[in-house]
């Protein structure tokens, strides 16, 4: 049995208990999530169809990838260049910076970034390194430091954006050109309560762009600026990021590895695929979704309650829409065999309610137990070494798993697409 960040562990009957507290308490999320009633109704339509024909939406044929998209080193090199060094990703939620002076330490990215909010209320990030020697400003994930930034070495200072303030025994510097020893900085844009950030100076961020305008439009009906109290918690995994990525794009092994616990509510091998620009979107649905729905007429629907609505933002950052919560999975490459997740749960529900702050932490705790004993056990971790040692040619993606060839088709082009690296 996996155990979690708190070190508790999480059995399958204690997951299904809190599904049935989910279900039992939706009317503490009426009305928190907004969303667009014609694209669930849409959504509810086509998962009724497909539950009733046993299948998801299917790729038009099988896949097959070789185990050196895997385990090359090259091929691992090639991603970073064409991707994690050039795209934006999300770096948290506008919550997690809510006030000038909180920041977030993202460390995993390539650079050591930091992120934090200016008086003006503006979004800022920069490399978290002084300009004197290096040191980072800040050590803790999350934080708050109103007053700016002093580097705990020799006590230079920032403020919250990035102006070099202050040089401790500043006459054996010369008297240094402030303006010219600011922090470094980094692009960020925040919008529909998603901070995007660049993953290094000189990178910039064109939103419309990247979001592209569908998901543009669909992105503010989530309330992703209205979520309460969040939990969050890395997970590091010895396995190459793509094969976490797959863990998240298909519903056919809810029937096996999660037989005993989500399959319990959840229709397996059922789920609908779409692409927004260059970004996923993927639902799947409570099982009573076809029992209850086709019983009402059209106007009476509540799809909202039976559907969980997942967007990949190309390439790692995956966002999973329930009435109750939005699960958070950002993946992080650290090499080509290892892989850091950033997890985090944000709510609802109104958690001034103790019996929804006591939910929301076991929807937290059963969410990371179940990656951590099932998705990332049999998608990761136990694949890597199979595909690194050369026994296994490669893996298979099945019709029925078509998000895994859309995404691995998509990432195949960004790699073709990137211009060769600069040459020193
Ligand atoms: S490294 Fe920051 S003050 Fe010296
Ligand atoms: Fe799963």
């Amino acid at each position: 049995m996996a155990h979690t960040e708190s070190g508790t562990t999480m059995s399958d009957a204690e997951v299904v208990d809190i599904m049935t507290d989910m279900t039992a308490r939706l009317d503490q999320t009426a009305g928190a999530v907004r969303t667009n009633r014609q694209t669930m109704i849409d959504l509810a339509s086509r998962l009724i169809t497909l539950a009733q024909a046993g299948h998801p939406e299917l790729a038009d044929s099988v896949m097959e990838v070789p185990a050196s998209r895997y385990t090359d080193p090259a091929r691992y090199e090639a991603e970073r260049h064409a991707i994690f060094d050039r795209m934006p990703f999300v770096a948290g939620l506008s919550r997690d910076v809510a006030e000038p002076g909180d920041y977030l330490r993202i460390d995993h990215m390539g650079t050591p970034i930091m992120v934090t909010r200016n008086r003006q209320g503006q979004i800022r990030a920069f490399v978290n390194a002084c300009r004197h020697r290096g040191a980072a400003l800040v050590y803790d994930d999350r934080g708050h430091s109103r007053a700016g930034f002093s580097c705990p070495y020799h006590a230079w200072s920032y403020d919250l954006d990035g102006h070099l303030l202050g040089v401790s025994c500043n006459a054996s510097f010369g008297n240094p050109d402030k303006a010219s020893l600011g922090l470094i900085p980094v692009a960020a844009h925040e919008r529909h309560g998603l901070i995007l950030v660049a993953p290094k100076p000189g990178v910039t961020i064109d939103w419309d762009h990247f979001i592209g305008p569908e998901l543009d439009a669909e992105l503010p009906h989530w309330g992703f600026d209205t979520v309460a109290a969040s939990r969050v918690g890395p997970i590091e995994l010895n396995g190459n990021w793509k094969l976490v990525l797959e863990t998240f794009l298909e519903s056919y092994h809810f029937n096996y590895a999660h037989r005993d616990n989500l399959a319990q509510y959840y229709n397996g091998n059922v789920n609908t695929v779409d692409m927004l620009g260059r970004h996923l979107r993927t639902a799947t649905s409570l099982r009573t979704i076809q029992t209850d729905l086709p019983a009402l007429p059209q106007d009476q629907w509540t799809p909202e309650n039976y559907i969980h609505v997942k967007y990949v933002l190309f390439p790692g950052t995956i966002l999973i829409n329930t009435p109750q919560v939005l699960e958070f999975f950002q993946i992080m490459p650290l090499g080509v065999d290892r892989t850091l997740v950033r997890h985090g749960c944000y709510s609802r529900m109104d958690l001034t309610n103790p019996a929804n702050a006591a939910l929301f932490e076991r929807i937290w705790e059963s969410a990371h137990t179940v990656v951590q004993k099932q998705d990332f056990p049999y998608g990761v971790t136990t694949p890597h070494p199979a595909l690194t040692s050369a026994a296994l040619p490669g893996l298979v993606f099945g019709r029925n798993e078509w998000p895994l060839q859309i995404l691995a088709q998509e990432i195949d082009r960004a790699v073709a697409e990137a211009p060769a690296p600069a040459t020193t």
